[in-house]
């Protein structure tokens, strides 16, 4: 048994919990599987509906405070609106009158971040990625354009992969009402997302549209294949907003990662998502997914096995595609595999 008490201001819950507790009548708690800027992540078990779920605990200032409770209740069920195979399931708003939390669906597999961290030179090369931020482009086309949900919050450690080797994208909608809440009730600086994936916009307190999403995409992007947001150190505010980064290559050179080249398709569209007008980005997820397809794909050995250990070699054999080391198109598997069911 293990007890946990989540850290942190934001993340305050006075409430302790243990493994194997059942609460609110209904979840009977597995593990504790991470802990974010809001607080605690437990992996649970759904009694009523007999499935795994993540429970995301939220700071108990949240539940105490009537408008920002009712805010965040409202916009919990905008988001069990949002249904795509690359987005994390939202399933319920549960709490009683000390604590509470958003039931979701439980990924079992790792974020994106930390799959890079385990990397050799902590950082993917394009091809391994393309199958991802395909998916992740599709996703966010999905909810911009259907759904009309934004993100606000879009970055590597919010991007999942499970078993099955598929992205799935986490905390969608609810992490600009969480946000928004903590930094009203924590008066912090009126913004929310993370920083360094931040556009200048948001930075500067406006209200999140889309297009802040495809600023957060490129910065998510250049940070996966470089090891490092655009941004990191010194006044990282004052550079969002006045400078221009370093392409993928020069940042590349600078921190010896080898090869240093990033085809020039990425580094135009990732540029282009970095534009500090956010007229001058892409103006959708999909014109993004768009420009990375037409870079020439290149599957090598290395891409094979990282691609095999998250079973996407797997799917992809299931779905009869076996030629996939001739470096024809990588945009036929995707397709293949998007389309087919989690084993
Ligand atoms: N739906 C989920 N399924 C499985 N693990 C999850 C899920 N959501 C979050 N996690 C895990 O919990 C960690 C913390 O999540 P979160 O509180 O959302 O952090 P952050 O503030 O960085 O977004 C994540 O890094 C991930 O490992
Ligand atoms: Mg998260």
């Amino acid at each position: 048994m293990t007890n946990e008490r989540a850290g942190g201001v934001a993340g305050a819950t006075s409430r302790e919990f243990a493994s194997g507790q059942k609460i609110f009548g209904r979840y009977t708690l597995v593990k504790v599987i991470g802990r974010g800027g809001m607080g605690i992540v437990w992996l649970a078990r759904d009694e009523e509906l007999e499935r795994d779920v993540a429970l995301k605990f939220l700071p108990d200032l949240m539940i105490q405070d009537h408008a920002v409770f009712d805010q965040l209740k409202r916009e919990t069920k905008r988001c069990l609106e949002l249904t795509h195979p690359h987005i994390v399931r939202i399933h319920d708003f549960v709490h009683d009158e000390r604590s509470g939390c958003i039931s979701m669906e439980y990924i079992d597999g790792e974020t994106l971040s930390n799959l890079r961290a385990e990397k050799e030179r902590k950082v993917f090369e394009p091809d391994e990625i393309a199958t991802w931020t395909s998916q992740l482009c599709d996703a966010l086309d999905y909810a911009h354009n259907h759904a009309k949900i934004i993100h606000c919050d879009l970055k590597p450690a919010n991007l999942m992969v499970n078993q099955q080797g598929e992205l799935k994208i986490s905390d969608f909608g609810i992490a600009r009402s969480l946000g928004d809440s903590v930094s009203r009730l924590t008066a912090e600086q009126g913004r929310s997302g993370t920083l360094v994936y931040m556009s200048p916009q948001q930075l500067n307190g406006e209200r999140c549209t889309h297009l802040d999403d495809i600023y957060s995409l490129g910065a998510t992007i250049y940070e996966l294949l470089t090891s490092k947001p655009p941004f990191y150190s010194g006044n990282i505010d004052r550079q969002i907003c006045e400078r221009v980064a370093p392409s993928m290559t020069e940042r590349r050179k600078e921190l010896d990662i080898e090869p240093a080249l990033v085809p020039q398709v990425w580094e135009d569209a990732v540029a282009a998502c970095l534009a500090k007008g956010s007229s001058r980005r892409p103006q959708s997820a999909a014109e993004v997914a768009q420009r990375l397809e037409s870079a020439p794909c290149r599957m090598h050995r290395g891409n094979l096995r990282s691609c095999a250990r998250w079973g996407v070699l797997r799917s992809v054999k299931a779905a009869g595609q076996t030629d996939i080391t001739g470096g024809g198109d990588s945009r036929k598997i995707d397709r293949r595999h998007t389309l087919r069911k989690p084993e």
